[in-house]
């Protein structure tokens, strides 16, 4: 038995999902995503995320082709399709992709407008990338590769032309190989790692990059309403590496690996106590919401004691 995907109005093994070297997504990475998450084999938040990927498609000037309903029914049969294949112990990410479709720029450099390349895919949430970090918290580091101005790519368009992210990612590992990379902008201000927002805490506060510099992370807004819930303060401000040095407690946010402890930033160590205890107090709170204990899931299918 192996994966299905959705491929352009059909559900065909994975494997044979294959584009032309035409398409848009391969020539430009003009290529808009969406990734869930399963919990206990459901999919979280599907419909914040097709709202952000249809705001990416119009951003983006990408037509679907299909409707809001079309494309959750059609990941909804992915799904149910692929999780015969997982323990229950396991969870699926879900992804969306949509290219712009075939552009053979030898013969216009205009798109041919149809069809677009529509994938709905499922991949088992790879645990043991990040597990450990629970415990140990991950190291930030800054890479000289800043996040595009949004004057050039806005960086609330979730898509995959983002070369410069990769490069910071690599950059980043070269100072460390367990490195996550915290991008900044032009201007100095902190943004964000190339798959996740960025949190601190500093006395009891909780601080987070505005919108302007980051992409609107649904995990970051899901963080910041459990916030105002547990009457922890909030604020989306710019915020620069002598805040995120001196915070109490800082982490990442992401719909894989939810809240993720971070424990030293470019070496500088913001806590020994790991994960600190606002972060574990969200922790608590999320894992409470989608009724599964999210770092002992990640342990359990790591194979690491917790
Ligand atoms: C650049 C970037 N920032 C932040 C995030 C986190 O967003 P979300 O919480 O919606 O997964 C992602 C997710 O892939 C991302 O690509």
């Amino acid at each position: 038995m192996h994966r299905v995907a959705y491929f352009n109005g059909k559900i065909i093994p994975e494997s044979e999902v294959k584009i032309s070297m035409w398409d848009a997504g391969f020539q430009l990475g003009y290529t808009i995503v969406e990734a869930e998450r399963t919990f206990n084999h459901k999919i979280a938040k599907l419909d914040e995320h097709i709202d952000r990927l249809w705001k990416s498609a119009k951003y983006a000037q990408i037509d679907p082709g299909m409707s809001k309903s079309e494309i959750k029914k059609e990941t909804l049969r992915v799904l149910n399709k692929n999780l015969k294949l997982i323990s229950p112990h396991m969870d699926y990410w879900v992804y969306q992709f949509i290219t712009g479709g075939v552009f053979n720029f030898f013969q216009s450099s205009e798109l041919e407008s149809r069809p677009q390349t529509v994938i709905i895919s499922c991949f088992p949430i790879t645990f043991n990338h990040y597990a450990r970090f629970y415990k140990t918290g991950a190291h930030a580091v800054t890479p000289s590769i800043c996040i595009s101005p949004p004057i050039s790519q806005d960086p609330k368009l979730k898509c995959r032309s983002r070369v410069n992210y990769h490069m910071a990612d690599l950059q980043a590992r070269q100072s460390d190989p367990d490195a996550y990379c915290l991008m900044l902008d032009i201007q100095g201000n902190i943004a964000e790692n190339r798959g996740a927002n960025f949190f601190i805490v500093t006395d009891g506060k909780l601080r987070t990059p505005t919108t302007r510099n980051v992409l609107a992370g649904i995990s970051r807004k899901n963080v910041i309403e459990m916030a105002k819930k547990l009457k922890i303060p909030v604020a989306e401000e710019d915020l620069q590496l002598y805040d995120a040095y001196t915070a109490d407690e800082a982490f990442f946010t992401s719909t894989s690996f939810c809240i993720l402890p971070i424990s030293k930033i470019d070496h500088v160590t913001i806590s020994n106590q790991i994960p600190g205890p606002i972060t574990q107090k969200l922790l608590n709170a999320w894992s409470k919401k989608v009724n599964l204990n999210i770092v002992g899931q990640a342990f359990k299918n790591a194979n690491l004691k917790e």
